[in-house]
């Protein structure tokens, strides 16, 4: 057992805390209008943030999970609209593009969204077909030399500003889960349109979106992988994707908590600092410890799949864990900060109604029981 991280790692995570401060200033009016960080993208590109896993030779920074964490938690801990972004292109679809894209796909596809020129989106839920994600209604007919996709795709991050999607849809509607595939599908294609912005209660400068494909032609050559890969290929995409959202929790949780830490030192009630009274000391020391209990979660489903271990369990455990700390932990840093902690200037509210979407998207809290349970049951 070895706690401390390596000097690189410091060095990943001092460089995203550095970069985060520059979020602050905007993040109550990016939230306030549901405006897109488009020039903290462009930013994010250049550190190196938006390729960070993938390797130099494509274009990437070349790191490994544990600094991917790293960078998530503290962009998080100051804007979590900004960490989700960088989450689903990073987890969702550069990482299943380098694991099982072909060198064409690589060169055309995964370069230019490694170095931050293009935003990737993915797409597996539908109106109908969230926690149950096998029961797709998104069908992609075999023409041959394309497929031709309709449906609808709901709730999709990135949904508007990406320029390369992942598509889930059933290509095979008799194999169930196994005539399931995972289509590259490029913004522009005739006959993909976008839905309207969703008015969200948190990330709200994220952007949500559904996307509408009617009779739009996918080449044969952008599909990933065998012929029925695709649930697959999103099972094993999603126990990233849950790592990455383990550390936007993490990250809202301990910025709220940052918050209200020093808060409770400034505010003086009864002649002295809040935080001289037991009652405010117990729920800084509860934040602590299940803080700390989140980040070593978080961190060890990273260093695990950095080992080249089975990871899907801890992911989910991390995820799990963490986004319920992040729920529990912000409501609590409000009613550290009083009636400043319900108006918009002291960030805390803002990072409240962030952390709720984290026990929902990628796979909800009974969703994680879920995989947890079964892989419990099944050792
Ligand atoms: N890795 C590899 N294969 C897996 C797998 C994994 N983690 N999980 C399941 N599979 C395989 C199974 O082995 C099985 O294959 P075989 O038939 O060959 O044995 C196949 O997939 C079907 O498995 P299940 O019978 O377990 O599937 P299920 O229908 O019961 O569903 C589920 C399982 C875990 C509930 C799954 O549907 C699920 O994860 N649901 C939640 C969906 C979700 O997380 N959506 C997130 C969308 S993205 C998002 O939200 C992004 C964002 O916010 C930013
Ligand atoms: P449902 O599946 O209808 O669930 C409703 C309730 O029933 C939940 O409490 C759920 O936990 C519970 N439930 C369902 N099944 C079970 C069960 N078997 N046992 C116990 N309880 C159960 N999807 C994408 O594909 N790509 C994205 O980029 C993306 N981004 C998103 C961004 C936002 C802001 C939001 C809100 C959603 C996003 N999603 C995305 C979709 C998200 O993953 C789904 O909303 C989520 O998986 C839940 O699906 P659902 O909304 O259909 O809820």
């Amino acid at each position: 057992m070895y706690f401390e991280l390596s000097e690189e790692h410091k060095m990943i995570r001092d460089a995203a805390r550095e970069f985060a401060q520059e979020l602050k200033a905007g993040a109550i009016q990016r939230d306030e209008e549901a405006k897109f960080p488009f020039e903290f993208v462009k930013k994010m590109g250049e550190l190196g943030f938006m390729g960070i896993m993938v390797p130099q030779e494509y274009g990437g920074a070349g790191l490994d999970t544990l600094a991917y964490v790293l960078a998530l938690e503290e962009i998080a801990k100051i804007d979590a609209s900004a960490a989700v972004i960088v989450s689903a292109h990073n987890s969702l679809v550069l990482w299943g593009l380098n694991e099982y894209g072909t060198e064409e796909q690589k060169q055309k596809y995964l370069v230019p969204l490694a170095t931050g020129e293009k935003l990737g989106a993915f797409a597996l839920s539908e109106p109908e077909a969230g926690s149950d994600a096998s029961s797709q209604h998104t069908i992609a007919e075999d023409q041959g030399d394309y497929y031709l996709l309709n449906g609808t795709k709901n709730w999709i991050t990135n949904g508007g500003n990406a320029d390369i999607y992942l598509v889930i849809a059933q290509t095979d509607v008799g194999k169930g889960h196994k005539g399931i595939n995972v289509l590259i599908v490029e913004k522009g294609y005739t006959g993909f349109t976008i839905g309207p912005k969703e008015n969200k209660l948190g990330i709200r400068s994220s952007d949500t979106h559904s996307l509408l494909f009617s009779d739009v032609k996918v080449p044969k050559e952008n599909r990933i992988g065998d012929d029925g890969f695709g649930f697959k290929f999103a099972m094993k995409t999603l126990d990233g994707g849950r790592i990455g959202i383990a550390a936007q929790a993490l990250g809202i949780a301990a910025g709220a908590y940052d918050l209200a830490l020093a808060y409770s030192k400034t505010r003086k009630t009864f002649g002295k600092p809040i935080s001289d009274h037991q009652a405010i000391q117990f729920k800084l020391a509860d934040m602590e410890v299940e803080i700390e209990a989140a980040r070593l979660l978080t961190y060890k489903a990273a260093w695990t799949k950095d080992q080249g271990l089975p990871y899907g369990k801890e992911a989910a455990m991390a995820k799990l864990h963490a986004s319920e700390v992040a729920m529990k932990h912000t409501i609590e840093a409000v009613q550290i900060h009083g009636g400043y902690g319900y108006v918009k200037e002291y960030h805390v509210e803002r990072l409240m109604r962030d952390a709720k979407i984290t026990q929902i998207y990628e796979g909800t809290s009974e969703i994680q029981r879920l995989v947890i349970a079964r892989e419990i049951l099944r050792a």
